[in-house]
C-alpha cells in the first residue's frame, strides 16, 4: 500500500482549528487506505525557546488528541520524532547537501525569526527545514498531507531528494504534498487576514480543540465580521465571514452554497450563534474523549513505543542505504 506521512509540533496545550481541519482530519481520512505513518515534532519544538516540563507534558496531550480524534493505533504507526535517531542522523546528511542561500531563503524562518532579527535565531531554526525533509524522506512516502504553510518546505523535501538521487543512487521517493484546497488555510478569527497560527494569533482568534467548550462558543461568536450584512463567500472581499463558512462547511459536510442558501437574508449574529453550536457539538465529544485517554498514560506511552518501534524499522532501512551511498564505512 502507498504510504503516508506527516508530522505536528507539540508546541501548545492543545491542537486548534487550523491544524485540524488543515491536516489532522485529512490524516484520519487517508490511514484507511495508506499506509500512515505520523509523529510528533518534538525536536523541532526546541527550535525556539521552551519549557521542558512543558514539553515532555504536551507530547502526552498531542498523542492523545491524535488517538481521540481517530487516529487509530492499530492502523497508523504513531511515534515521537526523539525516539527514532534516524531522523537526527538523516538530517545531518541532508544538511551537507542544502546550500546557505537555499535555507535562508525559506520564509518560515524569516518569519519566525523577524522578531529578534536573525542573530537571535538559533541556527536549529535555520535549519528546521532539513530535519522536516529527514523526516518524510525516511519513510518513503507517496502523499504527506498539510497545510499550505508547509508547501514550501515539501518542495525544498524534494529538491533534497532529487539532488541525493542524482549525486549518489536512486535512494528516496519523491513525495507529493496533500493539500486541500478547502482548508489549506483556516483564517485568525480576530484577524482574517492572516492565518489561525499558535504562535502568532490572539487568544480570540484561535479555537483550541481542549479549551472548555463555552469559551470556543463565545470565540465563535465574537469573531471579526466583515462591512456589510450579507453572509456570502468572498475570501477576498469577506475574508471574516468567508473564513467562518469554511469551518462551517468542513465540520458539517454541508457545502458553502448551500449554507449561504440557508442563511440568505439573515444576520451575522444569527449565523455565528448557530456556528457556534456547531463547533461546541464538535469539540465537546473530542475533548471528554482526549481527557479520558490521558487518565492512563501508561497506555499512551505503550501506544507511542511501539510506534517508535515500527517506524524505527522502516527509517532504519532507509538510513543504512544512505550511510552505504555517501561512504560511510560500517561498523564490524
Ligand atoms: P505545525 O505543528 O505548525 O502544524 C501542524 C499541521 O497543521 C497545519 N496548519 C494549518 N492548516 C491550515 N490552516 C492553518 N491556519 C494551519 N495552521 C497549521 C500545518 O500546515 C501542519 O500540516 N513543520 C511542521 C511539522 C513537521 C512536519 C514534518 C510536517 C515536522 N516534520 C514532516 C509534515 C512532515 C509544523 O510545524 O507543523
Amino acid at each position: 500500500r502507498p504510504r503516508v506521512l506527516s508530522g505536528i509540533q507539540p508546541t501548545a496545550d492543545s491542537f486548534h482549528f487550523g491544524n485540524y481541519l488543515g491536516a489532522l482530519r485529512q490524516w484520519v481520512d487517508l490511514q484507511e487506505s495508506y499506509e500512515p505513518y505520523f509523529f510528533i515534532a518534538d525536536q523541532h519544538a526546541i527550535t525556539v525557546e521552551h519549557d521542558p516540563k512543558l514539553l515532555r507534558s504536551r507530547v502526552l496531550v498531542a498523542a492523545a488528541q491524535l488517538v481521540a480524534m481517530g487516529v487509530d493505533p492499530r492502523r497508523s504507526t504513531i511515534f515521537v520524532q526523539s525516539q527514532v535517531p534516524a531522523h537526527s542522523q538523516l538530517a545531518w546528511v541532508l544538511q551537507c547537501l542544502t546550500g546557505f542561500g537555499e535555507a535562508r531563503r525559506m520564509t518560515q524562518f524569516k518569519d519566525k525569526s523577524a522578531n529578534g532579527g536573525e542573530g537571535a535565531a538559533s541556527v536549529g531554526l535555520f535549519t528546521y527545514p532539513v530535519l522536516q525533509a529527514a523526516d518524510i524522506l525516511l519513510y518513503r512516502p507517496h502523499f504527506v498531507p498539510v497545510g499550505e504553510d508547509q508547501r514550501q518546505h515539501l518542495e525544498l523535501t524534494r529538491d533534497l531528494a532529487q539532488r541525493f538521487n542524482h549525486r549518489y543512487k536512486k535512494t528516496f521517493r519523491l513525495p507529493d504534498p496533500y493539500i486541500l484546497k478547502a482548508t489549506a488555510k483556516i483564517l485568525d478569527l480576530q484577524d482574517p487576514t492572516s492565518k489561525m497560527s499558535k504562535s502568532a494569533s490572539s487568544p480570540g482568534g484561535i479555537i483550541e480543540l481542549l479549551d472548555p467548550p463555552a469559551k470556543s462558543a463565545k470565540k465563535v461568536r465574537s469573531a471579526v465580521t466583515d462591512s456589510g450584512s450579507e453572509i456570502r463567500h468572498d475570501p477576498e472581499g469577506k475574508p471574516g465571514i468567508s473564513n467562518l463558512l469554511t469551518i462551517h462547511s468542513a465540520l458539517t459536510g454541508r457545502s458553502v452554497e448551500d449554507l449561504v442558501a440557508e442563511y440568505a437574508g439573515r444576520g451575522y449574529g444569527d449565523y455565528k450563534g448557530d456556528l457556534a453550536e456547531v463547533v461546541v457539538d464538535f469539540v465537546t465529544p473530542f475533548r471528554d474523549r482526549t481527557l479520558e485517554l490521558l487518565e492512563d498514560e501508561t497506555a499512551l506511552a505503550g501506544i507511542l513505543a511501539d510506534g517508535a518501534e515500527r517506524a524505527s524499522a522502516v527509517a532504519e532501512r532507509t538510513l543504512a542505504d544512505v550511510y552505504d551511498r555517501v561512504g560511510f564505512v560500517p561498523r564490524v
